[in-house]
């Protein structure tokens, strides 16, 4: 069993934050997982073979953002960031910078 999620001793950090560091690395995997299928797809020539893997990254757009939403709400301060970023049109660094001023 891996502990690779953890940059700290497990054993002194809480419950909580142990449960952070999963759940972050959960969000990381997930991601992974998107590209991997992306790629894959990218490369297959079976349109059935690639059917279902689009299936399958779909599943994991679902649980990315799954994963994301419990962060959220564990940590208001990133939530409050990224509503000047996500689902936004224009330029995105400059939400960035808007994002980066905005106190909660
Ligand atoms: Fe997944």
């Amino acid at each position: 069993m891996g502990f690779d999620q953890y940059h700290e001793p497990p054993e002194e950090l809480s419950q909580e934050v142990r449960t952070f560091a999963r759940m972050i690395t959960s969000l990381i995997e997930e991601a992974e997982a998107i590209s991997w299928y992306e790629q894959r797809m990218s490369v297959e020539k079976d349109a059935q073979a690639k059917a279902i893997m689009k299936n399958a990254q779909t599943e994991e757009f679902k649980h990315f953002g799954m994963n994301l939403e419990f962060l959220l709400r564990k940590m208001p301060e990133w939530r409050t960031k990224l509503k000047e970023i996500l689902f936004t049109t224009g330029d995105i660094v400059e939400a960035g910078e808007k994002a980066e001023k905005k106190v909660d």
